[in-house]
């Protein structure tokens, strides 16, 4: 039987969030619904309430989550009911040429789930990233879901976007290695997480790039060894002089914009690698010198989910937080109701969080 539980839709570009009623189907072949314990608020899904990502609204927002498996279709074998497990928006298909080539974490024909949640009157929802978790239940491919151990679910959802994207940008994208110079610039949960990833990686040099003194205190808390306001000085210059004069092995770029781009080419040293995980809407374009990009040599790479593959990098990341390696509870800022989503977004605009987690009913708030 279908069951309505509550969920968080932006129904319209711009318009505040709504609570609603939201039809959830049993799991066909190879889908699981997931009972949610917490799901962060990324700036991901402000962009899709903004219509900058695309324009199917309604949306079922959340994307960042653990959960418990509820209920598995047929032919699922990989979770069963009341696995804990982390939901992830890169459900790796095994079959497209880039698993072929053996790097699934590049997989070109990710899965979600085949049937759709919908409203009461029958309205389908798009689920923010394949997933739509600011609900009670939510049902996705059983690919998405990954089994790790038990850990508080608001800390270890947060692998399930934000961290991750930032950590691996770091560490799975860069490269980031031992006595690397690395400087991130955007330090909101993502780029946090990046630094939080060159530390474990073992940069020596970390430089926290932001023009909020708030983050900066953070990135410091997670491992940076320098900051730079870049409201008050110039980043490039900043980080090339904690850097000998050269720029960082690794600038991770954290923001999404044009200007922090730039930044960030000009900030690294010559051979270094630029890894943008910061997401851009559509109409940002950047102009650069085309000797400049040959001249300086090494790397302009992009990072898709820090390049991370679900099935080996939640599970080392859980256990590496509980050993008390991986400082995830630093990220959980504040843990919210499911009615204080459109407030969490205020806040994350003002600067005030890192993360707001939606804890929910099962949830160990
Ligand atoms: N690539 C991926 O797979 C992936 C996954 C999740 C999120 N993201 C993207 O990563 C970006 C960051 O996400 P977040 O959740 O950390 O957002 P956030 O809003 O929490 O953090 C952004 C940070 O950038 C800082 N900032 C803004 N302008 C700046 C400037 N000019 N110079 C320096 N710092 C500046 C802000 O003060 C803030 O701390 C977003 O674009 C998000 O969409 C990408
Ligand atoms: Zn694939
Ligand atoms: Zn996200």
């Amino acid at each position: 039987m279908p069951q309505t539980v509550q969920g968080v839709i932006a129904r319209s570009k711009g318009a505040p969030v709504e609570l609603v009623d939201v039809v959830v189907p049993d799991p066909g072949p190879g889908e699981a619904v997931v009972a949610v314990e917490a799901c962060g608020v990324c700036h991901t899904d402000l962009h899709y309430r903004e219509g900058g990502i695309n324009d199917e609204f309604p949306f079922l927002l959340g994307h960042e989550a653990a959960g418990r498996v509820e209920a598995v279709g047929e032919g699922v074998t990989e979770v069963e009911p009341g696995d804990f497990v982390i939901l992830n928006w890169r459900a790796v298909c095994g079959e497209c040429r880039a698993c072929r080539k053996g790097k699934p974490w590049y997989c070109f024909a990710t899965h979600n789930a085949t049937q759709k949640m919908t409203l009461t009157d029958g309205t389908e929802l798009s689920p923010a990233l394949g997933i739509g978790a600011f609900v009670e239940k939510t049902l996705v491919a059983a690919g998405q879901c990954t089994k790790v151990d038990e850990a508080d679910p608001a800390a270890v959802g947060l692998l399930g976007c934000g961290v991750m994207a930032g950590f691996g940008a770091a560490v799975n994208t860069g490269g980031v290695g031992r006595g690397d110079s690395v400087a991130v610039i955007g330090c909101g949960g993502v780029g946090n997480a990046a630094i939080a990833g060159a530390k474990v990686a073992g940069a020596t040099t970390i430089i926290a790039v932001d023009v909020d003194a708030k983050k900066l205190e953070w990135a410091t808390g997670l491992g940076a060894t320098h900051t730079v306001d870049a409201s008050a000085e110039d980043p490039v210059e900043a980080v090339r002089a904690l850097t000998g004069g050269h720029g960082a092995d690794v600038v991770v770029e954290a923001v999404g914009r044009p200007e922090t781009y730039e930044q960030a080419f000009y900030a690294r040293d010559l051979a270094g690698t630029v890894v943008l995980v910061g997401v851009p809407t559509p109409d940002k374009e950047v102009t650069l010198p085309m000797i400049e990009i040959f001249g300086r040599g090494g790397a302009l790479k992009s990072s898709w989910y820090g390049d991370c593959l679900p099935s080996r990098d939640f599970p080392m990341l859980v256990e590496l937080y509980r050993q008390g390696r991986f400082d995830l509870d630093a990220f959980v800022s504040e843990k919210i109701g499911i009615g204080d989503v459109e407030a969490a977004f205020e806040k994350m605009h003002d600067g005030a969080v890192l993360r707001s987690v939606v804890v929910l009913d099962g949830g160990t708030a």
